[in-house]
């Protein structure tokens, strides 16, 4: 068995390749990362009425998100207390009971087992305790403004804890609206893809790639500059100016606790540039000046690890199927009481960089296969399988809350998410 110690070096600068292929790693990252702390499961938005529930994940445990009729949130093992045969396998839906197909026993969304097939059958004893058995819950659950997070371990300490320095930024992104309204549309774009799950986790916050890999997004962004100005009727020659990020003053945070964030306010402005100036001053006195950019999408994205990426408007959920195999649920985040053209535009920037036909998400995932192809070479012993995120890691400032700060190309945001693994897997669950 690798030691995971030597998989990242003491500068952070350098992964070895091994942390996305070895099978030893990857159920040791299950049982010290994702069974150890909190992992995102749903937004409470998604399950909004008695007896509606979802299904995900806790690392490859599936679970079993529901709300019951006192209204609160229970996380279930999806996993029937007879032989073990899944209770449920929609991905949301809206139920005041899940019965197992095998042989008929059926609990209630807070997880009792409420009837039992040929009961009669059963002589003294045979069930074993009537209290303990059921759909067995999660060690813990708790919610962030409406994400809500659950841990199998009872002593992974505080929600607040973990997430730590992304609260005053979960604050903000809930408070997009003046009646902070959100609804997360649940799973809307849902995919695997053929690579491992810490790839999609340190491409979100990612400021280096973009320039070189979304070029059709930079055109798309160009043209659609051209057809705004058209629209406002400007008949100027002058050419759409190409932004590059790389020459915005725009930042890469390492939050703690492999947490991070980029902040591009730029392509926050940019994005606000599409609209009429009558639009935007009509947002502004209704909504306040500050709020208008964060209504067209916050300025920054972030991943909370280990499975949770936010950007502008989606929420995606990271699943680890297998080291090389990774199932996404992606949804897409609407504001219910904003503008209908603000949500509008929401949604096609969703689709239209997100989406199965999108010209940004699946750049990435492209990229993802051909690394995971790229690090086959791992088992060539002759072969270095060192990997470089080395970018500016002498320029990084440390702030007073310990927050790490640097340039937004700086790959400081990937080297926040292998310095949390690090801290994780260094330590005997
Ligand atoms: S396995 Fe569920 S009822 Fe038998
Ligand atoms: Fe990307």
């Amino acid at each position: 068995m690798i030691d995971p110690a030597e998989l990242v070096d003491a500068a952070m600068g350098r992964v070895n390749m091994n942390v996305y292929t070895d099978n030893d790693i990857f159920h040791l990252e299950m049982r010290r990362i994702f069974y150890r702390t909190w992992i995102y499961v749903g937004h409470e938005s998604e399950i909004a009425c008695a007896g509606d529930y979802l299904t995900t994940y806790i690392g490859q445990v599936p679970v079993i998100v529901s709300r019951d009729e006192d209204g609160g949130i229970n996380v279930l093992i999806n996993r029937c207390a007879h032989r073990g045969t899944t209770v449920c396998q929609r991905d949301r839906g809206t139920a005041n009971f899940f019965k197992c197909e095998y042989h008929g026993w059926v609990y209630n969304n807070k997880g009792a087992l409420t009837g039992v097939s040929l009961a009669k059958g059963y002589g003294e004893g045979e069930l074993g305790d009537a209290q303990r058995i059921g759909l067995q819950a999660v060690a813990a659950v708790g919610s962030y403004q409406g994400l809500i997070f659950a841990s199998l371990n009872p002593e992974a300490g505080s929600l607040e804890d973990f997430l730590g320095n992304t609260k005053p930024y979960l604050d903000d992104w809930a408070a997009q609206t003046p009646d902070g309204r959100i609804r997360v549309e649940s799973a809307a774009f849902q995919h695997t893809f053929p690579a491992n799950w810490k790839l999609q986790a340190e491409n979100n916050t990612e400021g280096y790639h973009p320039d070189f890999l979304h070029q059709a997004a930079v055109r798309v962004q160009i043209h659609n500059s051209r057809r705004a100005r058209a629209a406002r009727g400007e008949t100027t020659e002058k050419p759409v100016r190409r932004q590059r990020i790389a020459a915005m003053d725009s930042r890469g945070y390492d939050l703690g606790g492999g947490h991070n964030l980029v902040e591009t306010p730029q392509v926050a402005m940019l994005a606000k540039k599409r609209f009429p100036a009558e639009f935007l001053d009509e947002l502004a006195q209704t909504y306040g000046p500050d709020r208008v950019e964060a209504l067209l999408g916050p300025p920054w994205r972030m991943t909370i690890f280990p499975n949770l990426a936010i950007a502008g408007s989606n929420i995606r959920v990271i699943q680890p199927l297998a080291p090389d195999e990774t199932y996404v649920r992606q949804s897409f985040i609407d504001l219910p009481s904003a503008p209908e053209s603000v949500r509008t535009h929401r949604r096609e920037q969703e689709q239209g960089f997100y989406g199965p036909a999108g010209y940004g998400g699946p750049d990435d995932i492209e990229m993802f296969t051909r690394m995971q192809e790229g690090f086959r070479t791992a088992q060539a012993a002759s072969l270095d399988p060192w990997l470089l995120f080395t970018r500016q890691a002498t320029s990084e400032e440390v702030l007073d809350n310990g927050v790490r700060v640097a340039d937004s190309t700086s790959e400081i945001t990937q080297r926040a998410v292998y310095r949390g693994w690090a801290e994780y897997m260094g330590q005997e669950a």
